[in-house]
């Protein structure tokens, strides 16, 4: 990798514009200081890019984000896209981008902040400290698989068909991410299916089985069918430390591990592909976990720590800047116990501040430390 990396953004829709701007400033006092330097590209994705240029995501903008070293995304959707074909809808350029990247290993890191523990809707002491990780498999299973569609049938009724489908080596190469993760957490994997029910579950849960067996002998392993893992979710999150699951249960089981951190508005994703066999390097996808937010869209109170926290992700992951991927973090937690709050996070007795005041006291923070 040469020393000036290539990025490229794509706010989006709804918050992702007003949320970026705060990244971008993180990014160029990352610069100013000297710490990196950077070759930015930005481009329009999602409800943004239809108005632009009539798709989602064009190939120009899938061209450029295969060929960047790392790409930081906002979010897609909103009301004003309802009624545009499901083909071209928002989010379908959010998963052509990450077919296209083969970025299949989606990290959901959901971690409590000291400062916010009171914010979550389970009691403080049972999610104080709490951090753990979801690997949620990103771009197979019933989302992608076929058949699928909407079809008529002889009798006039219709019916709707997607497919769960998992290859051995979809479930190897997410599993070895889960495992390589675990080895510098706690050491422990849970892998979650519906082995009970589903074949596609019960063949996840083998090839976890022998891959743990015959790679990773080092790391626990434990299954827990998907309905039991939301259930202990919410009544003892803090026994987890990394979960692997496939696409859909992933979707719902991380917006579930979200809400017990206290705000998504603070919670960062990474979607990893496989290592590049000549560089050894990754496609990365970064992006928040909340979404577009159309109803607080354009009001400037949205929350840009979950955006600023998703490139601290980029640039440990795809950057190797361990420093500075840290140096936010605790610029965000220093923030967190001190400053203001924006709406999501607000507590009595501290002043409710705007996204642009929150980018203020992070890059005050930074310079702080
Ligand atoms: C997410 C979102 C997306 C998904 C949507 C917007 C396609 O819910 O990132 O979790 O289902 O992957
Ligand atoms: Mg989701």
């Amino acid at each position: 990798m040469s020393d000036t990396k290539t990025l490229l953004l794509l706010p989006g829709d709804g918050i992702g514009p007003e949320v970026m701007t705060q990244a971008k400033r993180v990014l160029d006092w990352l610069q100013k200081t000297g710490r990196a330097s950077f070759t930015v590209f930005e481009d329009h994705a999602g409800g943004a890019a239809i108005d632009a240029y009539g798709v989602p995501v064009t190939d120009a903008t899938v061209a450029k984000a295969k060929e960047v070293d790392a790409v930081l995304f906002g979010s897609v959707g909103g009301p004003k896209w309802d009624k545009v074909p499901f083909e071209i809808r928002p989010e379908a350029g959010l998963l052509r981008l990450r077919t296209e990247l083969q970025v299949f290993a989606n990290l959901r890191p959901a971690k409590v902040f000291d400062a916010l523990a009171d914010a979550s809707s389970l009691k403080p002491e049972l999610v104080r400290g709490l951090d753990l990780m979801i690997v949620r498999e990103c771009i197979g299973g019933i989302y992608f698989g076929t058949p699928r569609g909407i079809e008529t049938l002889p009798n006039g009724e219709q019916r709707g068909i997607n497919t769960e489908i998992y290859t051995t080596h979809e479930i190897q190469r997410v599993g070895r991410v889960a495992f390589e993760l675990a080895r510098k957490r706690q050491g422990r994997v849970c892998s979650v299916e519906k082995a009970n029910v589903m074949e596609a579950g019960l063949l996840w849960r083998q090839v976890m089985t022998k891959l743990q067996a015959d790679e990773y002998p080092d790391v626990a392993l434990s299954h827990m069918y998907a309905d039991n893992c939301a259930m202990q979710l919410a009544k003892n999150p803090k026994q987890f430390d990394v979960i692997v699951t496939g696409n859909l249960f992933g979707d719902i089981l991380s917006d579930l591990a979200a809400m017990l951190t206290g705000s998504l508005g603070l919670l960062p994703s990474a979607t990893l592909g496989a290592p590049n066999a000549t560089t050894g390097r990754r496609a990365g996808f970064y992006e928040p976990i909340h979404g577009s937010a159309p109803d607080i869209a354009g009001k400037g109170v949205a929350n840009p720590l979950a955006q600023i926290l998703s490139l601290a992700l980029l640039l440990r992951y795809s950057f190797d800047m361990e420093a500075e991927a840290t140096l936010i973090e605790t610029a965000v937690e220093r923030v967190l116990a001190k400053a203001g709050r924006t709406p999501d996070i607000a507590v009595p007795g501290r002043p409710v501040i705007s996204t642009t005041e929150m980018g203020d006291a992070l890059l005050a923070e930074l310079e702080a430390i």
